[in-house]
């Protein structure tokens, strides 16, 4: 009997967006697989989130990893075909922007298997990055797209997706973000990691920032300037490690590098920290949530609600001793804001939906 559901999931960010659904559908009674692509391979990069967001199993894992993106989106096409001819799942559900997104979007838009995006119509306008074309075209092959803030509508819109398949759901990342507050713990992460005082956090590893010397450099002077005023941790991605090295990382001081963290190990040292430092999606709408100042070292964003309303800014490298003083100087206790539907229950409603074309694709 064929699965009414497959999820498909690669890499790190996926997982906390996919634990909601899984979740939600589960308590549904829908048979549902969980396909593993393999593009984050390491036990820190993606078991750990397993164990953190009690996700089950994967029924599947096809151990496709690294790889240029034509070697990694080929390897993915290749191995998601054989998955999906086998189980022919009536939908197949997809997270954000990465390349297993997209690879099992084209598989399954050609195998005739329906597909629903989740995290659609988010746009940094910004080609050059690898996420906007996955976005894209993602979008325009889905044939259920759910939408985490009100921008995306208007993208889609812009791009003629029909209004029928758009559904605006909240943002699922969101959810396992509220989910888990009593589990973030910032004193005993502070005792881990050796922090007495304030301290900050920072994550870099887009290729805008570390694929470069001379990008990477820049990196380093950011992570410089705020040492200046924090102390720093920096849970370091594998991608960059050896470029941000040779440019001169592991001599600032004051900068304590660390392995890829848990999900909850990581949320715990975001929370306690007097701001953030990233280039990540994700970590834009967690610290929006949580109140913690963020400073995204990029010249743009797929995620303006996180400036708007939230606590981001972007930066580069020149004007990270600026901001950084802005925010220590700012006064303490500013209300947050927290974007519309990110709430907590978006993977209900996502489930709700895909339930719901479900009974209608056997009625
Ligand atoms: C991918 C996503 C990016 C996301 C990021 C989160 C794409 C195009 N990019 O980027 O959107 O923000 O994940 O982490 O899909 N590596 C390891 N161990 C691992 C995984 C990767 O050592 O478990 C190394 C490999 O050398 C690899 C490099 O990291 O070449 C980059 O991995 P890759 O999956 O190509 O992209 P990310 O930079 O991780």
């Amino acid at each position: 009997m064929p699965p009414a559901v497959t999820h498909v999931v690669g890499a790190r960010p996926n997982f906390m967006k996919a634990a909601p659904v899984v979740a939600a559908l589960g308590r549904m009674g829908v048979e549902q697989t969980l396909v593993h692509t393999g593009q984050h391979y390491d036990d820190e990069m993606s078991k750990v989130f397993f164990r953190d967001l009690a996700i089950p199993t994967p029924d599947v894992d096809l151990g496709v990893g690294a790889g240029s993106h034509a070697e990694q989106t080929a390897a993915l096409l290749i191995a998601l075909e054989r998955t999906l001819l086998s189980d022919r799942p009536a939908w197949l559900v997809v997270y954000g922007d990465v390349n297993s997104t997209l690879a099992a979007t084209l598989v399954a838009s050609k195998l005739g298997i329906r597909v629903a995006h989740v995290e659609a119509g988010l746009r940094s306008f910004d080609r050059t990055m690898p996420e906007e074309v996955n976005r894209i075209v993602s979008d325009a092959l889905a044939d259920l797209l759910f939408v985490t803030s009100p921008e995306a509508l208007v993208h889609l819109g812009h791009e003629g997706v029909a209004a029928h398949k758009v559904h605006f759901s909240g943002n699922p990342m969101i959810d396992t973000l509220l989910g888990n507050l009593d589990r973030f713990d910032v004193e005993s992460v502070r005792d881990r990691h050796d922090l007495r005082g304030d301290y900050a956090l920072a994550t870099l590893h887009r290729p805008g920032n570390v694929d470069a010397t001379d990008a990477a450099a820049l990196a380093v002077q950011a992570l410089r300037e705020i040492t200046q005023h924090l102390p720093l941790v920096l849970p370091l991605h594998p991608r960059g490690r050896g470029r941000l090295r040779s440019a001169g990382i592991e001599d600032v001081a004051d900068l304590h590098i660390t392995p890829p963290l848990g999900y909850v190990e990581f949320v715990s040292l975001m929370r306690g920290a007097s701001l953030v430092l990233t280039d990540s999606g994700g970590i834009q709408e967690e610290t929006t949530v949580l109140g913690i100042p963020c400073l995204t070292l990029r010249p743009n964003t797929e995620r303006p609600i996180t400036i708007h309303q939230g606590t981001n800014r972007l930066v580069d490298a020149d004007g990270v001793g600026r901001a950084v003083k802005e925010v220590l100087d700012a006064p303490a206790g500013r209300p947050v804001s927290v974007p519309p539907l990110w709430d907590g229950k978006a993977g209900e409603r996502i489930a709700a939906v895909i339930g719901g074309a479900l009974v209608g694709a056997t009625a």
